[in-house]
């Protein structure tokens, strides 16, 4: 079984490889790829729901897809990330929420979008046996305090707010930290001065590992961040697959007999 301590004792040994899933048979092709972690992110929303934020996505929707991912998965450490408000606003409804999808849903770990509230709150999941990915800098759940998604960490009193946030997470106990969408020498800093694993997105070469949206990876998406890089064209080759399957039967080139059934003995039966 994959547990969070593999992932933290490659700390500063060898790189750590994250990508998102959202689906069964995404999370079989990343887990066959030997991808450490696998992240059922609410990026979701944006994937695979269709909204244009994270905010909607809802704890049931996060639950049905952190489940399909799980059953997939052998090898690989699945963190489930814990949507908008389902934590931090009431302690126990928090516990539970990230309880489930570790008792219901088999994830091995939750993420947090992290701030001063979520110190505790790491150290109190902790405790009952729910490990925690820390998340800092760019949090996209504050897009609307944000006004958009802009880059964190670029000042020192910011950055500095984040390598304390960084240690405190760490203090409370959890196994590792997203750092998204800050200066690589910030993020540098904070992996040299914390001992967990820092895994970067849009956070330079600096971090203990990366991340990145399977969709952005893979090219499916419309749009992707400029921090992300695209190894694939699976975009291309679904247009190219729906393209022929429509010419095939609009030209009646498909089915041909060996996609057909034989006959039976069925008679006539009108
Ligand atoms: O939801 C997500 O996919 C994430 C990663 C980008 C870190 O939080
Ligand atoms: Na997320």
């Amino acid at each position: 079984m994959p547990t969070v301590r593999d992932v933290r004792a490659k700390a500063g040994k060898e790189p750590i490889t994250m990508l998102t899933a959202y689906d069964a048979p995404t999370a079989a092709i990343l887990d066959g790829g030997g991808v450490d972690v696998i992240l059922v992110g609410d990026s979701l929303g944006n994937t695979s729901l269709g909204y244009e934020t994270t905010l909607p996505v809802t704890v049931d929707d996060m639950a049905r897809h952190v489940g399909a991912v799980a059953r997939a998965t052998d090898d690989a450490l699945v963190v489930a990330d814990m949507p908008f408000l389902s934590f931090g606003v009431d302690e126990a409804a928090s516990l539970e929420n990230a309880g489930r999808m570790l008792k219901e849903e088999d994830a091995h770990a939750v993420k947090l979008e992290c701030g001063p509230h979520t110190v505790e709150l790491t150290e109190r999941m902790v405790q009952l046996g729910i490990p925690v990915m820390a998340h800092l800098g760019l949090t996209p759940q504050h897009v609307n305090e944000y006004g958009g998604f802009p880059r964190q960490g670029t000042d020192e009193d910011s950055a500095r707010r984040i390598l304390e946030l960084a240690q405190a997470h760490e203090d409370a106990g959890a196994f590792s930290l997203v750092l998204e969408h800050v200066p690589s020498n910030v993020a540098a800093q904070v992996t040299e001065a914390i001992e967990i694993p820092t895994i970067g997105i849009g956070a330079g070469p600096d971090c203990d590992g990366q991340v990145l949206v399977i969709d952005d990876v893979i090219g499916l998406s419309d749009w992707s961040p400029s921090f992300s890089k695209q190894f694939g064209d699976v975009k291309g080759e679904m247009e190219a697959a729906v393209e022929d399957y429509v010419d095939a039967v609009e030209s009646e080139t498909f089915p041909e007999a060996e996609h057909s059934y034989e006959e039976s003995d069925v008679d006539r039966i009108y």
